[in-house]
């Protein structure tokens, strides 16, 4: 599908369409239009402003199927455009179409695409909705003003075509009650994504993150959307950015709720915040990270914490209002990871020796981030491929972890070297 439109008079008049519905029949009508006296000309009158520029720049070809028009074929020039993605005049990101398209799919034009021939088309929907299309921006009600309020408020996703595989999640604006202070499960608020793969409720604040949904080979139930508020008065506000992978696309991890792709990144935990955030309980996902051309292996480090006199960037297990030292392993001794953890496959200090019988290790847990138990927080390096990370959380804190805040991380990807490989 795509945009295709009839250029007259040297781009003095434009006639947009549908590319798909385009047809000899439309350009005769243009044609004969022009020929009585051209309504179409205040219908289009904004090409006659930006068309001397506009058609420049424009590929022109001349429309040879029309027999009939003959004698006005030097004068016409047909220009087509995919349905591509666009930036909207508000800053919001939409799909380029005709205003007539836009309106009969209830969408709202927000300025101007493809050269002024098409028109940026915003779909913004909110609660008891259902969409399938691509790049729709889920909001609160009442948004952009907060909802305090409390209820359900759903957005169903229907896949725009059988080869949409995945549904990308981008919380634009994500700020919902948190969770309570005892075992930070999600009692009040919770997002709820239901119909595709399994995915933990979330809470708090996210806005930033991000998400992948999968949601099937071919025509499969829809994909659900749900903001679940209940609870003490909290201004709530949303505004999360739906878009639909085709199968095709090159990102094929399933079951990787989170995925990055660049030399360099970050990745946080769900509601973290070195102040007010709370680790969630009730998680368990993987997150990967896209190896780049000749990279062999990825380096963490624990987010600088400007703002706590010691760093809360990694606090998974135990009281962390005190300083608490890294913790390793799956067996269950106090040391151990057996109810929290970052899965990090064979995880090894950098720049510092492991104990011999550990040289590298899986889970991590405590309040200190390294591959070795200590109070000295280290980068970890990991080479084992593909890059991902897993993080499980039980539902339990309270009483012998407090004050967790989950992890902030920046990874490194590290080139292959004699070193790594
Ligand atoms: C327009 O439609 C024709 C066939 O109807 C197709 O070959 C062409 O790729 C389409 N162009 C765009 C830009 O979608
Ligand atoms: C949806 O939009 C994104 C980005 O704008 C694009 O990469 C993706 O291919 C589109 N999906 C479909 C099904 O067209
Ligand atoms: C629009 O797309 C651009 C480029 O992909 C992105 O940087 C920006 O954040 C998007 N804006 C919104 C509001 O989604
Ligand atoms: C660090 O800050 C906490 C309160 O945020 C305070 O109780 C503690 O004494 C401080 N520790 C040091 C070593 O300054």
């Amino acid at each position: 599908m795509g945009l295709k439109c009839l250029v007259i008079l040297f781009g003095l008049i434009k006639f947009c369409k549908a590319n798909e519905t385009m047809n000899t029949d439309t350009l005769s009508k243009v044609a004969d239009s022009r020929a009585t006296g051209g309504i179409y000309l205040t219908k289009w009158n904004r090409g006659l402003e930006r068309g001397h520029q506009d058609t420049k720049k424009i590929e022109h070809r001349f429309w040879s199927p029309v027999q009939r028009e003959s004698k006005f074929l030097s004068l016409f020039t047909v220009v087509t455009f995919p349905n591509g993605g666009c930036a909207g005049a508000s800053g919001d990101n939409g799909t380029c179409m005709t205003a007539r398209e836009c309106s009969s799919r209830g969408g709202s034009a927000n300025g101007y695409c493809a050269n002024g021939f098409g028109l940026c088309c915003i779909f913004m929907t909110s609660c008891e909705s259902s969409t399938s299309e691509n790049g729709t921006y889920f909001v609160n009600s009442g948004y952009p003003a907060p909802y305090d309020g409390t209820g359900s408020c759903e957005l169903t996703v229907i896949k725009s075509h059988p080869d949409v595989c995945q549904i990308r999640l981008d919380f634009d604006r994500f700020s919902i009650a948190g969770p309570e202070q005892m075992n930070h499960v999600c009692n009040q608020d919770q997002f709820i994504v239901s119909g595709g793969n399994p995915i933990p409720a979330i809470c708090g604040t996210n806005q930033g993150s991000h998400m992948y949904v999968d949601a099937g080979i071919g025509t499969t139930n829809p994909v659900k959307l749900t903001f679940v508020t209940s609870g003490n008065p909290f201004e709530r506000l949303w505004k999360v950015k739906v878009t639909q992978i085709p199968c095709n696309t090159i990102y094929k991890d399933e079951g990787c709720l989170q995925y990055y792709t660049g030399v360099s990144g970050q990745l946080q935990s769900f509601n973290y915040h070195p102040v007010s955030g709370l680790q969630l309980s009730n998680q368990d996902y993987g997150i990967c990270i896209r190896i780049e051309r000749n990279f062999c292996g990825i380096q963490y480090t624990a987010c600088v914490d400007t703002v706590n006199n010691r760093s809360r960037a990694f606090t998974l297990t135990g009281n962390s209002n005190n300083p608490v030292n890294s913790m390793i392993g799956s067996g269950s001794g106090p040391n151990n990871c057996a109810n929290d953890w970052l899965l990090i496959p064979c995880a090894a200090n950098v720049g510092r020796l492991q104990p011999a019988q550990a040289l590298c290790t899986d889970r991590i847990c405590g309040g200190t981030f390294a591959a070795d138990l200590s109070m000295q927080a280290s980068s970890v390096l990991s080479t084992v491929k593909p890059f991902r990370l897993w993080f499980h959380t039980d539902s339990v804190e309270a009483p012998a972890d407090m004050g967790n805040r989950g992890f902030c991380l920046n990874y490194m990807q590290q080139p292959c070297t004699n070193n790594v490989i």
